[in-house]
Parts: structure tokens; sequence; C-alpha cells
């Protein structure tokens, strides 16, 4: 296996120099339509758009397997396609018409007349869809209707998609409803185009500055919302559209808190700072994880568990390749933690377990490292992506150790054995506690190896050199990266 390291300057370079994709072209959006009829054979397929938001002022969202299909970033949408010997026959975008009175308020519409320019695919209004669907149904007498999206029926509370699909189908008692699609579109999405790939690359970088920023910036006696300010403003000032999830920024006790978000604690000298953070750009979510001393120098037991956690990391990393299976990864990334624990004396021996709520015997490794130990990346933070590794797919690797306050009272349960254990560990548990280290990172698997698209400090020593810089406020403007925005557009 071989990293791409390339270092900053050239990156930027790079950048500069090569033609900058432009948004996704409708020629792929038409060729990932084409690849899901040839994988469905034949048939008729509604994909549903998801719907306005029923709040006013709310920012509207497109689902993602939707936006995969058409790129159609307009509410209330849906494609019909009608499949015969693995090719599509016949396809139409349903979208809201022309409607000035709304449109004063909500902003243009593209209206079924500018659809074909707008995606490729031709346009017609919503306002038809089911006298269309009914007479699609009745022309070519399928009995299934196989459906795109997050139809779920049995699902207690039912969300857009499904409340439509019922809509549309009611009058069709005898249609059977299918969601095999979202199978082959999720196969689909695993393995990135190029211009995926380059987004993706664009969406790490900007979070790549958000932690350069972030790093400058720290003190103690900052509150957690202020770094999440600083990340969500770098984000924003080069046309992230939104981050891609709730950013997570936990300082002290709340680093130990997987999903933290509330982010309103003051930080003080001594604590650690867990900031796991991804920009949303064209679609696209980055998702990169650094932890930082607050007061800009690790102390010696954050360091040991910061240095675990990364040997843990680069042993995953460095079996990264095509043809490796994300679990054997994820093994190995585990015996490294396992036995770096063991040494560290959080837990007793690699394999030692505890005692169950029920009994059963569970690894104490599991007490300090509850997650898997990545995911993929793409429109969707949590990307669907194949089990093994292949070019064109991206995901993150991100091993983490938590030292959490409530692991005595509330985690472990109270047993005879289990209390023999917490003695033979509190002294490193006291020494270790509101340690929680996750360090993330985003990765493009290449024909040659692997591709690091996150190059933010990560070693000890680079975190501290950059968190010792004096900061004065964000950098300036980076000219090169409001341009990419322009050439998105
Ligand atoms: N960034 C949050 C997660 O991957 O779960
Ligand atoms: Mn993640």
């Amino acid at each position: 296996m071989r990293i791409l390291t390339i270092p900053l300057l050239v990156v930027v370079w790079l950048l500069a120099a090569a033609p900058v994709a432009a948004q996704i072209a409708n020629e792929e959006y038409a060729e990932r339509r084409g690849a899901l009829a040839a994988a469905t054979g034949e048939g008729l397929i509604l994909a549903v758009g998801s719907a306005a938001p029923p709040q006013d002022y709310i920012p509207f969202h497109q689902n993602s397997p939707f936006r995969y299909l058409t790129g159609f970033t307009e509410p209330d949408a849906a494609l019909l396609l009608e499949v015969r010997d693995g090719a599509i026959a016949w396809e139409r975008l349903f979208v809201n018409p022309r409607d000035p009175a709304t449109e004063t308020w909500e902003g243009y519409r593209v209206g079924p007349e500018g659809a074909r320019e707008a995606t490729g695919v031709p346009g017609r209004s919503v306002e038809e869809l089911q006298q269309v669907l009914d007479s699609v149904v009745a022309a070519t007498g399928t009995d299934e209707l196989q459906v795109v999206g997050a139809y779920d029926p049995d699902a207690a509370v039912l969300n857009d998609v499904t409340q439509r699909v019922q809509r549309l189908t009611a009058a069709h008692q005898d249609l059977q409803l299918s969601t095999a699609p979202n199978g082959e579109v999720s196969t689909l999405r695993g393995v990135k185009s190029e211009a995926e790939l380059e987004l993706l690359r664009k969406t790490t970088a900007l979070t790549v500055e958000a932690h350069h920023e972030m790093m400058r910036a720290v003190r103690p006696g900052m509150n957690e919302f202020e770094v999440q300010a600083l990340v969500e403003y770098t984000f924003r000032r080069y046309g992230s559209e939104r981050p891609a999830f709730a950013s997570i920024v936990g300082s002290g006790p709340n680093s130990t808190i997987l999903h933290y978000n509330q982010n309103d604690r003051f930080m003080e000298d001594g604590d650690i700072l867990l900031v796991d953070i991804g920009a949303g750009y064209g679609g696209y979510a980055a998702d990169i994880t650094r932890t930082v001393p607050v007061n800009g120098t690790f102390s010696e037991p954050q360091r040991e568990i910061y240095q675990l956690v990364r040997d843990a990391q680069a042993a995953a990393e460095e079996l990264a390749e095509p043809g490796v299976h994300f679990g054997q990864m994820a093994q190995v990334a585990a015996e490294v933690l396992a036995r770096g624990l063991t040494e560290l004396g959080l837990i007793e021996a690699p394999d030692a377990t505890f005692e169950g709520e029920g009994g059963q015997e569970i690894p104490q490794l599991y007490l300090f490292y509850m997650h898997g130990l990545g995911h993929g990346i793409g429109l969707d933070v949590h990307d669907p992506w194949p089990p093994v590794l292949e070019p064109g797919v991206a995901f993150t690797i991100e091993p983490g150790v938590y030292v959490r306050p409530n692991l005595f009272d509330e985690v472990i349960p109270d047993t005879p054995r289990n209390r023999e254990l917490m003695e033979a560990i509190r002294p490193a548990y006291e020494r270790y506690l509101n340690i929680g280290v996750r360090i993330e990172d985003d990765y493009i698997v290449t024909e040659e190896g692997l591709e690091w698209i996150s190059p933010a400090p990560r070693e000890v020593d680079e975190i501290e050199a950059l968190m010792a810089e004096p900061w004065d406020g964000p950098a300036p403007r980076n000219q090169e990266w409001v341009e990419w925005y322009r050439l998105m557009k």
C-alpha cells in the first residue's frame, strides 16, 4: 500500500493548475439511471424526492438516492422510469409547476418546461403524476411498482416518501410495492465517479481548513460554541451549503460522548478537546475528527491515549488497498487498541472480558472503544460502500478511546467479578479519566493504494506546533476556494 502524502503547497499548486470539475454533468446522471435500468431489467421505477419542509423558513434538503439519480434539488419532485430489456424506455421528471405568486416568496422554480434543460430528463408537472402513473400502470399491465427512496409502511411515523407513495398507489390495491432498486442505487453509490471524488476532495479541504482555524484559535476560557462558530464560518465562507452533520465540539468529559453536540461548555486549562466536523459541499460530506489539548500541550496521560489511538489508525491505514476487506482493518485496529489499553492498565488483558447485565462475557476493550472503525462517505456522511475496498471507494478510518466519568457507576454492572476488575484498573482509570480521543481521516481508494484527502495535522508535534501559532482572527480569504465555488455553480 502506498499513501499519497503530497505536501500542502504542492496540493495547492496542483489544484490551481488542474482544470476544476464543474458540477456533476447531466450525462453522468443519465449514466446512473441507465445503470439502474440495466440492473433492474424490467418494470416501472418511481424515485421519490423529498417533500417541502412542513414548517416555513427551514432549508430544504433533497434525499440522497433522488439526488444521486437526478441532481435535482427542488422539493416535491418525482422520477418515473419505464425499463424494458435493461434500458430506459421512457422517463419523466415530475416537478412543481411555475407559480409566480409562490416564487415571490420561495424563489424561482425550473418548472416542467425547464426540467429537460436543467436535468436532461423531460419534465411534467407534479400535479399530473397521479394521472400519468395510473395510465402507465394500465397501459403496461404491470403488477409491481419499484420504489427508490425511504419507503417504509411499517415505521411508527410515516416519512414523506412513504406517505406520498401510499397516496399515489391507494387506487391500485393489486400493485405490489418493492424497494429492491434501493439496493442497486446503494451499490452504484458505493463506487464514486471522478466528479464525485473531486467534490469530496473539496469538502475535505474546507474541513481541514476548519481544523487549522480551530487549532490556532483554541485556548482555555473559550466556550465550545465559539469553536463551532469558527468551524461553521469556515465552511460557509467557501460555499459549503451546511455542515454535513451536527458539529461535535466536546471538551473535558464531553470528549467521551460519541455524538455530543450541545457544544456549550467553557473549556478549561488541562482539558482535551474532540472536534468531529464535516462540511457539506456540492451535496458531498466530509467527516474529519481531531483531538487537541485546550492549552496547546498534551499532558502525559493525554499523549499516551492519543498515541495509542493514532497507532491503531496507522495500523488500519497501512493495510488499506484494493481487495482488502474493511473487517480486516477493523480487526487490526482493535488488536492495537486492546494491547495498548492493557499496557496502560485500563483493561486486564487484550482478550479479557467483564460480566454484562445478563452475565454474558463482553470484551473489556468495549468499555473504552465502543464504535466501528469507519464508514463510507459521499452524499451522506454515512454513505453506502462495499465491504471490500476497490478504486473509487471513499471512506473514513476513526478509532477512538473514551474514558468516561460514569464507567464504574453506570456502565460496568456491580458484580463480585466486576468489582475485582474495577479495583485492578482504578489507578489507570483515575489517571486517564475524562480523556476522549478520536482521530478520523478520509480516504479514497485508488488503483495503487490509498489517497489521504484529510491532511490536517494529526501527529502530537504537528498539533502542538500549529496550536502555538498566534491567532488574531480567521485566515485571509482563499481566492482559489472561492473560484472552486464559482466553477461548481
Ligand atoms: N462523524 C460522526 C460519525 O461518523 O458517526
Ligand atoms: Mn465518522
